[in-house]
């Protein structure tokens, strides 16, 4: 897959002695506060982020809207000679949203034969030993059918049926039927299919047709186990959702509205995503509160502000925009209000009675896209007075950026969204951008960052995973003015046209999901953050030209869709040299444990005399993390564990002790101070 890609490293090619370096921090000066929300997740649905990803649910199309000719992901499966031909009709199922159906004219088959209605799934349909998948789906009958259906996994030929059950007689009416369906000892495959069967004569129409795995915590709409125990790991303290362009939607009539999105499935309408494929809208509000609560995060809500991902055509300002500010201060209500208030009492119906806490809003995303800057203060002036009346305490992120300086509010929001999708040298030098911020402007969430180019791979490479940890170290060194941060996107289906954001967090297929290097250093960072800074300071700092730091290049060798666009906000100025170390430094005060992060971007190992200032005591044993690997090295589903970072033990931490980075490594080391 790397083919072709050459790795810029000066000093590549010849490890060098490099000169010592000394990191002095001073234990007994605490700086910033780091708020305990520092780490977090954002994404939408994107790359097959939820529909094919997180989201459980195997059928694609499984509402038939996805395509308004043909039954795309959907084909006939014929056995013993039977033959059929199956077409969408508009049959609406009374009293829901499901507008569609797929009818199958099974009407020719005869003795043994059989035909159905197969689904491929998202690149196929995971098969896993002893494992249990709830079916349903609405079905109806032409008059006289006689027979039971079959539902069945089986693989893609058909020759071979992991698990299959038979649904009882189905009449004329539209109704809802279910069936369980149980693997034995199967050896574990995608190129599978579902299929619903006939053995006898007749025409059937069917509609959201559902297959449900086991789930995370055992939801019923619930999502898959594997990615969300690597989130897990990742210990995150908020959600930012829905989007992303998801929010704006690629014109008004495909903006994330919220109130089409709750309830039982059957009732939700769907929606185009900005990402050129149509949304389940499965993963709604209260999945992805849900979400929140399984993992502890706590959610970052945006809310839909009137602009949409279709280069400012139809913004909604003024009096137009008032019937959405209202649904924004419902969406408030769904998600904090009790029993008692009629969204709060909405969200009890849709089976989640507790409020959630919400102390973040955020107006729109990235605003000053699509000709939305002109009417933005407007239109977050609107929400802000509607949001801060009724709900005083909670804060508001304006998507206009720290760089934005001009730009005059009517409305001081209490936050500023950030987005950097970087190249190397441009993470690196970004790591001192808010070094020399404005202490008393405005606060900072850094909602979504990456290093992501040049663009060629699903998700990042350990190159990109290096200048990501230095870009967090200067995060963190910030923290008194960034409040959080979240890396951007998520997740990415790696399957051919699985992709439309270049370089992603955690990769999958149907089967089985894997890390990035940059997602271990997530995990690493923020499983150990500390709550204080503690002034950090090398010397002498090493400095690297522009040829010396790893650059890719190279690089555009696209797997599986569009180029993403660049929107990453100016950078500074390019320096002419790159620090080669980057270390930052906290504590952790419910342990006292002094937490060192430290990036050696250089190629050769870099050792460290440590000298810890106004603390008496540092025990000898020490533990950590890190990460290393040649730079282009990624994680994939065939090797999803080829990076990863490895225990450090250090038997002679004490005040002043010697440490080597290893080359183009991330390290965190704790430090015992009792
Ligand atoms: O993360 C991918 C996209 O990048 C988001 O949808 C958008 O906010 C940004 O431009």
């Amino acid at each position: 897959m790397l083919l072709g890609i050459a790795v810029l490293a000066a000093a590549g090619a010849m490890v060098l002695a490099q000169q010592p370096v000394t990191l002095t921090v001073s234990v007994d000066r605490p700086g910033a506060k780091i708020d305990p929300i520092f780490y977090g997740l954002m994404n939408e649905e994107i790359n097959f982020s939820y529909d094919g990803g997180l989201y459980a649910e195997l059928i694609r199309n499984r509402t038939f809207r996805d395509n308004a000719q043909t039954a795309v992901n959907w084909s006939v499966a014929k056995y013993n000679g039977g033959d059929g031909s199956i077409a969408l009709d508009k049959v609406p199922v009374p009293d829901t949203a499901l507008n569609v159906a797929l009818k199958l004219d099974a009407g020719a088959i005869t003795g043994s034969q059989r035909v159905g209605v197969a689904n491929e799934g998202y690149w196929g349909i995971p098969v896993k030993p002893d494992t249990t998948y709830r079916v349903s789906f609405y079905a109806k009958s032409s008059a006289g059918f006689k027979g039971p259906l079959t539902v069945a996994i089986e693989s893609n030929d058909g020759n071979t049926v992991f698990a299959k059950a038979d649904v009882a007689q189905v009449g004329g009416e539209w109704k809802k039927y279910s069936a369980t369906l149980k693997t034995a000892k199967v050896t574990p495959s995608t190129a599978n299919r579902f299929v619903i069967s006939t053995g006898t004569p007749g025409t059937l129409w069917f509609s959201l047709v559902s297959l449900f795995p086991p789930t995370y915590k055992n939801r019923s709409n619930g999502l898959r186990p594997d990615i969300m125990q690597l989130l897990a790991e990742m210990k995150p303290s908020f959600l930012r959702f829905p989007g992303g362009n998801y929010l704006e939607g690629p014109n008004y009539a495909n903006r994330f509205n919220w109130k089409e999105t709750i309830g039982p499935l059957e009732q939700r309408p769907t929606h185009l995503s900005p990402w050129n494929y149509r949304s389940s809208d499965g993963m709604g509000l209260l999945e992805f509160l849900e979400w929140c609560e399984d993992l502890n995060m706590e959610p970052i809500v945006a809310v839909y502000a009137g602009l949409h991902i279709d280069r400012g055509a139809n913004i909604v300002t003024g009096d137009a925009l008032k019937p959405h500010v209202q649904d924004a201060l419902d969406e408030i209500e769904y998600v904090t209000g009790d029993a008692k208030t009629v969204w709060g009492a909405r969200r009890a119906k849709d089976g989640h009675p507790a409020p959630f806490k919400l102390r973040y809003v955020e107006v729109g995303n990235e605003d000053w896209l699509n000709n939305g800057t002109a009417s933005y203060d407007g239109r977050l002036t609107m929400f802000t007075d509607a949001i801060k009346a009724k709900y005083p305490n909670i804060k508001i992120i304006s998507t206009m950026r720290s760089q934005d300086v001009n730009f005059k509010y009517s409305r001081k929001p209490d936050m500023l969204d950030d987005h950097f999708y970087m190249t190397i040298p441009d993470a690196l030098t970004r790591s001192h951008m808010y070094d020399n911020y404005d202490r008393s402007a405005t606060k900072i969430f850094v909602g979504e960052w990456a290093t992501n180019k040049p663009q060629f791979s699903d998700t990042p490479l350990l190159a990109f995973a290096l200048a990501d940890a230095a870009f967090l170290t200067g995060l963190e060194r910030n923290a008194d003015v960034i409040i959080m941060n979240s890396y951007a996107p998520l997740f990415v289906n790696v399957n051919p046209n699985g992709r439309q954001w270049a370089v992603n967090l955690i990769g999958y297929n149907a089967q089985t999901s894997f890390g990035s290097p940059s997602y271990y250093v997530q995990k690493m960072f923020s499983n150990n953050r500390g709550d204080v800074v503690l002034p950090a300071k090398l010397d002498p700092l090493p400095m690297l030209t522009a040829e010396q730091i790893p650059i890719v290049t190279n690089p555009t060798i696209p797997r599986g869709g569009a180029q993403a666009p660049a929107r990453a906000a100016a950078a500074p100025a390019a320096p002419v040299q790159y620090d080669g170390v980057y270390a930052e430094a906290t504590r952790d005060s419910a342990s006292g444990d002094v937490i060192l992060k430290l990036v050696n971007i250089q190629a050769s190992p870099q050792m460290l005399s440590i000298n810890l200032q106004g603390v008496s005591t540092i025990r000898k044993d020490a533990t950590g993390e890190m990460i290393t690997g040649e730079l282009t090295a990624v994680n994939t589903v065939a090797e999803p564990l080829k990076v990863v970072p490895k225990p450090i033990v250090i038997s002679i931490a004490g005040t002043k002790f010697s440490h080597e980075l290893p080359a183009h490594s991330v390290s965190v080391l704790r430090l015992k101070t009792r």
